[in-house]
């Protein structure tokens, strides 16, 4: 059942336009026909097409797709913010990965965005009070993706993880809308620190490729991490960092989000708070 609950899915652009892709992109290249029919052109809605990809990457013999998609796909059902924060890491995809040029790569092609939509299912379940089912999908997609992201931790929508190898996010992580990060990023604890023991990643910020976040840390909205570095210590907002251990080397500004994302992120069910 589609859910006709937000108006973002009265009139969907972002499907309407992905699905247009996708058509073209079987007219060019007749041999992918059957992979796109599958993962977009047969499904109703984007969130029938997530569950599809969620369950055809994630199936082991262990676990069936047919189990994996009815799990996705009461997830999707009975939380429409769920599809929301999808449609808003297709657009970070889209706007900031300079290698996207359609709506339609990230759903087929980025594993960064696969991992992080199998996330959003596994952490739904968390919350549901359903931890081993969390497990098993977070260890699925740390399997397939090399994307290790605990179920609890807690990551808002318009995310971008660029190439997305070894990606660590720990259990009490907090990461704000339309962060960046690129590859080889961990949001660790410092092993000195039990209970609340994860940085906390403001709004905006950018984690530059081997980044390392470590401990119960703040990093302030917009700020920019430098490749390489290794943060200990609180960032303030709207500053860049870089080295080991980091050190403020200068400011950063904020982006604007487009008005595409600004929409997204906006939009909120009549049910959600
Ligand atoms: C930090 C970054 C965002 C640039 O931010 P910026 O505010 O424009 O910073 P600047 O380029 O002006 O550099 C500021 C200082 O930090 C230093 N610096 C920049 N990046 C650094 C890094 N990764 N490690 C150490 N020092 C670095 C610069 O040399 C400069 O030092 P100086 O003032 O002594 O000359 C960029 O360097 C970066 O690391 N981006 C991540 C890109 C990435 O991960 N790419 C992978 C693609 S696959």
């Amino acid at each position: 059942m589609v859910h006709a609950n937000t108006s973002v899915h009265q009139v969907d652009f972002i499907w309407d336009r992905l699905t247009d892709e996708a058509r073209a992109a079987v007219a060019a290249e007749p041999l992918l026909g059957g992979t796109i029919h599958a993962s977009v052109l047969h499904h109703p809605a984007l969130e029938h097409a997530l569950s599809y990809r969620f369950a055809v990457k994630l199936a082991a013999p262990e676990m069936s797709e047919q189990i994996l998609r009815e799990i996705a796909s009461e997830a999707y059902a009975s939380d429409a913010d769920l599809a929301l924060a999808a449609r808003a890491d297709i657009v970070a995809v889209f706007e900031r990965d300079p290698a996207c040029h359609r709506f339609l790569q990230p759903l087929l092609y980025f594993k960064g965005f696969g991992a992080m939509q199998a996330y959003r299912v596994g952490n739904w379940l968390w919350r549901q009070g359903r931890a081993d089912l969390a497990y098993y999908v977070q260890m699925r997609v740390s399997e397939r993706f090399g994307v290790d992201i605990h179920p609890g931790a807690t990551v808002g929508r318009g995310i971008m993880i660029d190439h997305a190898h070894s990606i660590v996010i720990g259990e009490t992580a907090v990461v704000g809308d339309n962060v960046s990060m690129l590859h080889s990023v961990t949001l660790g604890g410092t092993g000195k620190e039990d209970d609340d023991r994860h940085p906390k990643i403001g709004d905006g910020v950018l984690i530059g490729a081997g980044a390392k976040v470590l401990g119960n840390i703040s990093v302030g909205h917009c700020s920019r991490i430098a490749a390489g570095s290794v943060v200990l210590a609180d960032v303030p907002p709207k500053s860049t960092v870089a080295g080991v251990p980091a050190k403020v080397v200068g400011e950063a500004g904020c982006s604007q989000p487009s008005i595409m994302m600004d929409q997204l992120i906006g939009v909120r069910g009549p049910d959600q708070d």
